[in-house]
């Protein structure tokens, strides 16, 4: 059997690997914390859970949901746009429910790129950014973010061929891994280049509303021209609590969201429809849980930058997301010092490098642990580097 060269050059989703290895951890009795991993610990409220279950008791419910997600979940999405953002989106043209927001950043280069385009991606940045555009057989323009540029890509540095080969550019605030934030003047400027040079704007937002401080994130498209440009991924995972669920939302531009229904219309068959009931009520339901939820997130994330820092990791606390991007104490890479701690204290931070280039002295760490346990772990490693 011959396996296309795509799937030759692709290595495992980077988390799979390590997944395996704790297991295989755990089986053998030890008690690994894991600090890598973006999945919220919390469940979403009774109400939304409820709302699911009375849905899959109805017959009803059991057929194939179509290509488009329920009127509903089209109608309660774009309600959540205008609440939140203050963004007015038509329920039938230029919204799209997806089975988790990752498939349609995949999905969405097969409507993009033709081989050899060129797409710009954030570098560090969620990995599936790149290996789409690999798999639909485009190239990658790392766009490096740096501490200095408060982790914003320079636009102004990048040449002005790329920008002329580019068909797409993703952005990403708030940002995982780093939590930067992005400024809406930093929106119109990419809206400028995109108009400009006529390529798609592909924001990807799913953490907009896990913020502390009072930090509230903005959209994307509430900058003027956007919708002319570009498409927001959005997530129930992060938001509601519901990454299991595996409900995203794409939004914005019609044509490239009809365009994107075309690739998965012959790809899926939609989302079962229980979930979307669920889905509904998450978004239209109470929202005083959220900010509630987020202060657990912020308390978390103080215990662990104030414990990182004293023991030599260079951090700030972040404003958004669900991580602190930390610089490794001297004398470490990010990779070596997260196989010594896996090794040593049984304690998992993912390495910068799984989120590419720019990531070699950092690792990534979650707070989706309770905080007891971070304390716990916190201890662990200062144990480990002190052995
Ligand atoms: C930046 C970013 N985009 C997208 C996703 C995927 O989210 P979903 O659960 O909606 O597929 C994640 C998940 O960790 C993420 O961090």
């Amino acid at each position: 059997m011959r396996l296309a060269q795509r799937v030759q050059n692709l290595p495992p989703y980077v988390f799979a690997d390590v997944a395996r290895r704790i297991r295989e951890m755990e089986a053998a009795g030890r008690r690994v914390i894991n600090l890598g991993i973006g999945s919220p610990d919390m469940p979403p409220p009774p109400f939304v859970v409820e709302a699911m279950q009375r849905a899959a008791r109805d017959p009803a419910n059991h057929r194939y949901p179509g290509y488009t997600g329920t009127p509903e979940l089209r109608r309660a999405i774009a309600a959540y746009y205008r609440r939140r953002f203050g963004v007015e989106l038509d329920p039938d043209g230029e919204v799209l429910p997806l089975i988790g927001s990752k498939e349609g950043l995949a999905h969405v280069m097969w409507a993009l790129v033709e081989p050899g385009d060129l797409v710009l991606v954030p570098t560090p940045g969620y990995p599936t950014y790149r290996y789409s555009v690999f798999m639909a057989g485009g190239e990658v323009f790392f766009l490096p973010l740096q501490p200095q540029n408060g982790f914003l890509p320079d636009l102004d540095a990048v040449p002005e061929e790329v920008y002329r080969r580019a068909v797409a550019m993703w952005v990403n605030y708030p940002h995982n891994p780093t939590g930067a934030v992005a400024p809406l003047d930093f929106y119109r400027q990419v809206v400028e280049l995109a108009r400009r040079y006529d390529f798609a704007v592909l924001s990807d937002n799913p953490y907009a509303d896990v913020t502390f401080n009072g930090y509230r994130a903005p959209s994307f498209l509430e900058v003027e021209g956007a919708r002319e440009v570009g498409i927001e991924f959005n997530s129930l995972s992060k938001t509601y609590n519901m990454a299991g669920w595996r409900v995203g939302m794409a939004v914005g531009n019609a044509d490239l969201i009809n365009a994107l229904m075309r690739v998965k219309s012959n790809v899926d068959t939609g989302i079962f429809l229980p979930l979307q009931a669920g889905a509904v009520v998450a978004l239209e339901g109470p929202q005083d849980w959220v900010s509630e939820r987020n202060a657990v997130y912020q308390e978390r994330r103080d215990v662990l930058v104030a414990g990182l820092r004293a023991l030599g990791f260079d951090c700030q606390a972040p404003r958004a997301t669900l991580y602190v991007w930390a610089r490794v104490p001297d004398g470490w890479t990010g990779e070596s010092l997260a196989d010594a701690l896996l090794e040593r204290a049984g304690v998992w931070m993912t390495p910068g490098t799984f989120f590419g280039p720019g990531g070699e002295d950092f690792v990534r760490v979650a707070f989706t642990v309770d905080v007891s346990l971070i304390r716990e772990a916190l201890e662990r490693v200062e144990r480990a580097l002190s052995e």
